[in-house]
């Protein structure tokens, strides 16, 4: 088995299988924040990605993508269903989401959570060389690193959550709550998106586990954990490229012309998720239409919605819904050839996503609660020529960087509908320093600067952190020093 000085685990692998028009199955880009924000990171790097590649059964075999050795982790059925359908996505994530769907509990979705954990656990620990530093990712792997620790103290070990932390009142309803805050706590580095979220953490590792913890620090017997804030981002120079490449531009012309020229495009982007918003979205600018504020022929609404978590009842639900409402308000408010929604649920490859960021006057980013929200950053970085309006939730992480949007809260509908039409009737000066000031932000606070800032909290080891974030080519990395090292590291 090759072995690597850099292990990332996540849940998902970068690809997923698709199926080519000739029928064959061929692998492409997962579509969600985790992935677009660490591939382009790890490419070039010599690393090792530990995670599923979708389906049950044997693991695959798999190419290297880009450089980056992929170590598929295997999950049977009930697996699938109890781990990544069940507390994964069915407890945690709208737990985590501030509990906008109600939250499931079942002993058995918990027996596999451990198990699958387990698993990860054990694949991780089989490629990470000697002082390996392994990253451990996102809610579905809460046990990882604790596991991770007992298998292999050698390791310099991270953790870093993409989903929003709840508040304790919140986090308190889960049974096993002890165990999965002892589970991080096996990391050497906790990191959150928010400030917020580690100062939740703190609190929950005092109350729950009785430990001594500020919003920096947690001593868990003869260790220090460190916790912090680090907002994830994205390739901002990959995605500027992108959507000022020549070909890209001229699709993004068709695109205005197949949509009817229409004075004002507004675009949103989602996996179908009921954190998104988007049936709120749907009723602002339903209540617009009726009221006349917008016209059909002046203003159309391109909504992407890329289907997700399809087997999980919320989902399935919340598709029906939207399907409907879309339905409804083309029915209503269209005409032939002049629909007032276009819905899309395809996945798109990256150049098609910037000729449609190209295209959207307006970028309505208005989920009820995000971890982050890439998809905000992304459009900025596609404004190459500082045009364009972000409409963007206040319960978005991106909101915290990204105070320049139009801020609005969604969950208040009248707000939602001044805030769309403050965006669509925006004078070009007003748009253009927002976003001038915001494309600065994201200019410097990309993910290479994010890595940076988390890798060197995590283990000051010069060489990887600059290797990962030059985006150069790369030899191999040196060995990490030991836990001991580690310990000092962190009293310092
Ligand atoms: P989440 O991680 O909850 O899905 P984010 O906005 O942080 O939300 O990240 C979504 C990522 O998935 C973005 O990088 C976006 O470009 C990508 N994405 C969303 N919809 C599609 C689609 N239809 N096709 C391809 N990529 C998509
Ligand atoms: C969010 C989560 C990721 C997840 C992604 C897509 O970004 O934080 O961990 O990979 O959504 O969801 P999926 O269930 O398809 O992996």
């Amino acid at each position: 088995m090759r072995q690597s000085s850099l292990v990332v685990v996540a849940n998902r692998l970068p690809i997923d299988d698709s199926i080519a028009p000739d029928g064959a199955c061929e692998w492409r880009r997962s579509p969600g924040g985790l992935v677009s924000a660490l591939h382009p990171l790890l490419r070039h790097a010599p690393a090792t990605w530990v995670g599923w590649a979708g389906g049950t059964g044997p693991a695959p075999a798999l190419p290297d993508v880009d450089g980056v050795r992929l170590c598929a982790v295997p999950l049977t059925a009930d697996d699938l269903r109890d781990h990544y359908e069940g507390f994964a996505n069915a407890t945690l994530w709208p737990l985590y989401h501030d509990a906008v769907e109600q939250p499931q509990h079942h002993r058995r979705w918990w027996e596999a959570y451990q198990r699958v954990n387990r698993r990860f656990a054990e694949a991780a620990a089989a490629v990470a060389e000697p002082g390996a530093v392994v990253w451990v990712q996102d809610y579905h792997l809460h046990l990882v690193p604790g596991m991770l620790r007992d298998l292999r103290p050698d390791l310099r070990i991270g953790f870093f959550l993409h989903v929003p932390f709840p508040p304790p009142e919140l986090f308190m309803q889960l049974p096993r709550r002890a165990e999965l805050l002892r589970g991080m706590l096996g990391a050497d580095l906790v990191g959150f998106q928010r400030v917020q979220a580690a100062h939740n953490f703190a609190q929950l590792v005092v109350k729950v586990l009785g430990l001594p913890a500020t919003d920096r620090r947690i001593g868990v017997g003869d260790r220090v954990v460190r916790i912090g804030a680090f907002p994830v981002s994205i390739d901002t120079a990959e995605m500027a490229a992108l959507a000022a490449r020549p070909d890209v531009a001229a699709r993004a012309q068709r695109l205005r012309q197949d949509l009817g020229r229409p004075e004002r495009v507004i675009l949103s982007v989602d996996r179908m998720d009921y954190t998104k918003g988007i049936e709120q979205r749907l009723k602002a600018y339903s209540e617009l239409l009726a009221a006349g504020h917008v016209k059909v022929r002046d203003t159309v609404l391109v909504q992407v919605a890329v289907p997700s978590r399809e087997r999980v009842g919320q989902y399935q639900v919340l598709r029906e819904r939207v399907e409907r409402e879309v339905g409804r308000i083309n029915g209503e408010f269209g005409r032939v050839g002049e629909p007032a929604i276009h819905y899309l649920t395809q996945p798109f490859d990256r150049a098609e996503l910037a000729a449609l960021y190209r295209v959207a006057d307006v970028m309505a980013v208005t989920p009820l609660r995000d971890g982050m929200n890439l998809v905000a950053k992304e459009y900025v970085a596609a404004r190459v020529d500082d045009t364009g309006a972000l409409l963007l939730s206040e319960f978005a992480g991106a909101a915290a960087e990204l105070p320049q949007a139009y801020l609005v809260n969604p969950h208040d509908l009248e707000g939602l509908k001044e805030g769309l039409l403050a965006a669509l009737r925006a004078a070009p000066a007003d748009v253009a320093e927002r976003m001038r000031a915001m494309r600065a932000h994201l200019h410097t606070h990309d993910i290479r600067a994010w890595a940076r800032s988390y890798l060197t909290a995590l283990n000051d080891t010069g060489a990887l952190v600059e290797r990962l974030t030059s985006g150069g080519e790369s030899a191999r990395l040196p060995a990490q020093p030991g836990r001991s090292a580690a310990r000092a590291d962190h009293r310092g």
